[in-house]
């Protein structure tokens, strides 16, 4: 056994998947909402047999390994080491791939810039002003080092020096990991410290790597940016980063509940009052990957963005996102602050008691656009209907949805069926525009699809024998389906007992995907019934007969027209469409 083997040998898949998914038992194999897309219902199975995932509706589909990487969106020898460390196997020899290597290597200049900035506020007499700005915005010492703020000193080159001088990095790696900016200023090429003069946050991902900073300015009067961030790298990507996850995950896991602020110094300021479920989204909307990453630890979300137009639109933005994710949405609006942060410091108990009864979003919505639209004309009141009815038509509980009808006729002053009305207008619109979500699924042909369930059943069931007899081999056509149950008949003849394992490990790369996938299609609890079993097999039987029999009907009509009068064929041909009509007659 190979290590990559030993490695899933130790690590059940069922058990490993289900720490990121919530799985259902379906017969032999596990279901779940595929985590990699967006859909209703569950097209992501497990095959504890094969120790294999795959999703029907994405395509997507792969080993212990394949999921790690695809869920962290890592590297392939970075969740080899995740997975040896968890199996208790030591890795003999492993060398990383290029992009690899490049990404640890800007993690690790990351990392001793975090501490080199942090070291520099605490300890220096450089970071004197920026820690007495620090404190002054109501951060504590143990937050500081908790979230290792830091502090870029107001120099050119005052990171390079030491990275570069003392570390023996290079400025190419410097710019890599986004840290310093090439100066268009000289013919000569050069480069500046990105960040200067800022009270520095590291940014981190779920797991604890410094992907990226975010730098503060002190002086309330500069011109610069507010903040200036790391730009795109291989690591950081804006778009997925939630601060500070890698610290509050474990108290978001333990409430199923996670507020959601608009910045850094939001997140700590609410850490600090006992608001310890919090990420930052760093001022934009909350995003896809964003919620994806927040669902793997709870299913409920509060929204506490900035009491401002902008702030406003992101809640509206973020709720759809993260609703159409299945996540739970709340609000809480801060009337009395501009943002969380000024809530914490000024009064934090009503900002615990906005988050602990953080309203529906429907409320929001309807606060929100009166705020927007006004609502006293008619033409005000069109507005907001037009805004909000769409959302209401697709309330899917009903008792929800005629609460929200009347509340909204009400605030409008229009009548209820007003509303009803104007809601089935726009469902029929948004029904007949609407794509059905097409799996691969559907896609094949329905040979394909009666071979590959008949296969998944003989597989699962345990039934290989059956491939023994030539009346069930004689049923399938399709190259690849013969070429597997040829290899089985090898296997058997040598072997005697069948074993999915040993099985696969002999077939030839090109068969394997195809006989993975015999034990992912779902029978459910069915699978288990023997009758049940033995009653499809013959049901399977009859179909791929009557559908042997007519292609080999059409085929034949075909060769007729070719040739013209052909006593044989025509003979032919009525004898199988007799026997077409009793194998017909047998199936209802
Ligand atoms: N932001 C940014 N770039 C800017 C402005 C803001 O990346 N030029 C991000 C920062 O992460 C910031 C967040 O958006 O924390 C929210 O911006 P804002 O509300 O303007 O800042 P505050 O969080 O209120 O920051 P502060 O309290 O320090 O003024
Ligand atoms: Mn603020």
């Amino acid at each position: 056994m190979n290590q990559l083997e030993e490695i899933k040998s130790k690590i059940d898949i069922v058990e490993f998947i289900s720490e990121f998914v919530p799985l259902k038992k379906a017969g032999r194999n596990f279901k779940a909402i595929c985590p990699f897309h967006t859909e209703k219902t569950p097209s992501f199975i497990v095959s504890p047999e094969r120790q294999i995932w795959h999703c029907f509706g994405c395509g997507r589909g792969g080993d212990i390994f394949g999921f790690l990487m695809e869920i962290e969106r890592i590297e392939f020898g970075e969740a080899l080491r995740i997975l040896a460390k968890r199996a208790g196997v030591v890795l003999e020899s492993y060398r990383p791939t290029g992009v690899e290597a490049e990404k640890e290597k800007i993690l690790a200049i990351n990392s001793l810039a975090a501490e080199f900035y942090h070291y520099l506020l605490l300890n220096h007499q450089i970071g004197k002003r920026a820690l007495e700005y620090a404190y002054r915005r109501g951060m504590t010492k143990e937050s500081l080092e908790r979230f290792k703020v830091g502090y870029a000193p107001p120099m050119w080159d005052g990171l390079q020096k030491f990275l570069i001088g003392r570390k023996g990095y290079s400025v190419g790696d410097l710019d890599k990991a986004g840290l310093v900016v090439q100066s268009s200023k000289f013919k000569v090429q050069s480069y500046y410290d990105r960040f200067r003069d800022r009270l520095m946050f590291p940014l981190s991902d779920h797991r604890g790597n410094v992907v990226g900073f975010a730098g503060r300015l002190l002086d309330p009067n500069a011109k610069e940016a507010k903040y200036v961030n790391t730009p795109e790298t291989l690591v950081y990507h804006k778009s997925e980063l939630l601060y500070p996850l890698q610290i509050t995950k474990e108290e978001i896991k333990k409430e199923n509940s996670v507020v959601v602020v608009e910045g850094e110094i939001d997140a700590i300021s609410c850490y600090q009052v006992g608001v310890k479920n919090v990420v930052a989204i760093k001022g934009s909307a909350l995003t896809e990957a964003q919620s994806r990453l927040l669902k793997r630890f709870a299913e409920n979300v509060v929204l506490s963005l900035d009491s401002d137009a902008a702030g406003d639109a992101a809640m509206r933005r973020g709720i759809e996102i993260a609703s159409n994710l299945g996540l739970n949405v709340k609000v809480a609006v801060l009337e009395k602050y501009k943002d969380p942060d000024e809530a914490a410091q000024k009064e934090p108990d009503y900002l615990k008691e906005k988050i602990a009864q953080a309203e529906g979003v429907y409320d929001f919505y309807i606060d929100s656009a009166f705020k927007r639209f006004g609502g006293r004309t008619p033409e005000e009141k069109r507005k907001i209907g037009q805004e909000l009815v769409p959302i209401w038509a697709r309330i899917e509980d009903e008792i929800l949805k005629d609460v929200y009808v009347k509340r909204l006729a009400e605030r409008l002053g229009v009548s209820e069926e007003s509303i009803i009305l104007q809601m089935e207008k726009v469902k029929d619109r948004f029904l007949s525009g609407a794509k059905k979500e097409t799996t691969s699924q559907q896609k094949k042909e329905r040979r394909d699809l009666l071979e590959e369930y008949l296969l998944s059943l003989i597989f699962q069931a345990k039934k290989t024998e059956l491939l023994l007899e030539e009346e069930w081999v004689s049923l399938f056509v399709l190259p690849i389906n013969k070429r597997i149950i040829e290899a089985l008949r090898k296997f058997l003849s040598e072997k005697k007992k069948f074993s999915s394992k040993f099985f696969f490990r002999e077939l030839p790369a090109e068969l394997k995907e195809a006989f993975d996938h015999f034990y992912l299609t779902d029978f459910g609890e069915q699978i288990e019934d023997e009758e049940w079993v033995e009653k499809e097999l013959k049901k399977i039987q009859k179909h791929l007969r009557i559908m042997a029999t007519r292609e080999e009907l059409e085929r034949l009509s075909l060769e007729l027209r070719k040739r013209g009068e052909d006593e044989k064929i025509a003979e032919q041909i009525s004898k199988l469409t007799r026997e077409l009509k009793e194998l017909e007659s047998f199936s209802r």
